[in-house]
């Protein structure tokens, strides 16, 4: 073969988009529930959008992004993530002239050059969500409950809610110069990536997964016992209504997200499905970024989940979806077209997803392509059925047949909805 998906790319394929639709469905859906509305920003923006918010130290920005100029001899970057973009449309749009919250979603590719593996690529698919306006620890539990409505409704339950809080610029600072005294004394101990580290941003050695990384930091002071007062009072009412709201959260003191925008609140959704790439998604609360950019203070806090993850995740669950059935709509000659055009629009009606013959084969043929194709029921139309209107339905999994009357399609077929969802589930 000549040609091939570049490294960390690939095709989706028929079969596999209709778990997506069924993820972008979902993914509508709770956004429409929740108040938030679509922002579709560009795939890319100026470099030093995402360098400004992401920060120049992170790996994202340092190692990650897909930059290149343009022949106006701009920088530009292929987004890595979403909410630098959604940050600077939200200012250049002036989003922030009326009332708050602003609520906005997006869903769309994203790109980092990074090793891939089962779970990461080099091209993936984000939803994320934002919350501009609100500082009151209810923003924070509500993006993180939204999060968790979504997993219900794509029947996740192995995830995982990990929180934990990285202070803000006052309590922050303070912290660093504290750990980065105690890792200085271990600096032999550590990896290449986090004696790189120790300048730039210590408190990501505390997220290190290498053995010696970790044996380092063990008795390291961790930043949930270093709060400021507002930032310790903001922390524990985010748990107070998590907690009041039934969500049951793990606190993770080590975790610092790779990204250097968050104040606060920062939290992750880790599966334990996943293997190395366990992390679904991530979020927080980002009070300074909007500032940074150049505009107002404004609060702000979001999550992104990786959809690529999310139906690694959905893999054993999408098979146990409520389907519905797939009905092939046979015609014993050319004759029959109009009538078997007719009985598919209203087995669409009724809730089923419908193909017609479109080959002009033999009726035994178009038997065969169904079964092997694996519809779960043919809808038969013929000379004899015509005159006497009805059709014959065809059961392709116990092989018995009915006769339906054209009168009562829709309503009878309904009930084959019903019943197909209920065995479906069942099985
Ligand atoms: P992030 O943790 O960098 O956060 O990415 C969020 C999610 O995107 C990850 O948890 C993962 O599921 C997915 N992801 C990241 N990189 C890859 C990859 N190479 N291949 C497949 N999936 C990947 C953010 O991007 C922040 N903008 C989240 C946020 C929104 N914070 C506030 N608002």
């Amino acid at each position: 073969m000549k040609y091939r998906a570049p490294r960390g790319t690939r095709d989706i394929l028929p079969e596999e988009c209709r778990k997506w639709h069924f993820l972008e469905e979902k993914i509508r859906e709770v956004s429409w529930k929740y108040g938030y509305g679509e922002i579709r920003v560009p795939i890319f923006d100026s470099t030093e959008v995402f360098a400004r918010s992401v920060g120049e130290d992170t790996d994202i920005v340092s190692k990650e992004m897909y930059t290149f100029t343009d022949r106006g001899e701009r920088s530009l970057t292929l987004r890595p993530e979403g909410t630098a973009s959604v940050v600077r449309a939200y200012l250049e749009n002036n989003l922030n002239a009326g009332p708050g919250p602003v609520k906005l979603y997006y869903y769309g590719p994203m790109f980092r050059y990074d090793r891939p593996q089962a779970g990461r690529y080099r091209q993936f698919y984000q939803y994320g969500v934002e919350c501009f306006g609100s500082g009151h620890p209810a923003a924070d539990a509500e993006v993180i409950k939204l999060t968790l409505d979504l997993l219900g409704m794509l029947g996740l339950e192995d995830v995982t809610l990990q929180i934990n809080s990285v202070g803000c610029s006052e309590c922050r600072p303070v912290y660093r110069r504290k750990l980065k005294e105690v890792l200085e004394h271990n600096r032999e101990k550590l990896c290449r990536d986090c004696t790189g580290r120790l300048e730039s941003s210590p408190m990501r050695i505390m997220d290190c997964k290498e053995e010696h990384c970790r044996e380092a930091t063990v008795n390291a002071p961790v930043m949930v016992d270093h709060l400021c007062p507002e930032c310790s009072a903001h922390y524990a009412e985010v748990k107070e209504i998590l907690n009041r709201l039934g969500i049951v959260g793990e606190e993770n003191p080590r975790l610092v997200r790779g990204l250097d925008y968050y104040t606060r609140t920062a939290f992750e959704f880790v599966s334990t499905e996943l293997g190395a790439q366990d992390s679904i998604g991530g979020g927080g609360r980002y009070d300074n970024l909007v500032e940074h950019m150049g505009g107002p203070t404004v609060p702000a806090v979001g999550v992104a989940l990786g959809i690529e993850r999310l139906l690694l995740s959905m893999d054993k669950t999408f098979l146990q979806q409520k389907k519905a059935p797939a009905v092939f709509v046979a015609v014993s000659s050319d004759d029959q077209l109009p009538t078997g055009f007719q009985a598919a629009d209203i087995a669409r009606k009724a809730g089923c997803t419908v193909e017609v013959e479109l080959m002009g084969r033999s009726l035994k043929a178009q038997m065969k392509y169904a079964g092997k194709k694996g519809f779960d029921y043919v809808l038969i139309t013929g000379q004899e059925e015509e005159t006497r209107g009805i059709v014959t339905l065809r059961d392709m999994n116990t092989g018995q047949q009915e006769e339906l009357p054209v009168s009562r399609l829709e309503s009878d077929l309904q009930s084959v909805v019903k019943q197909t969802r209920n065995r479906k589930e069942e099985g």
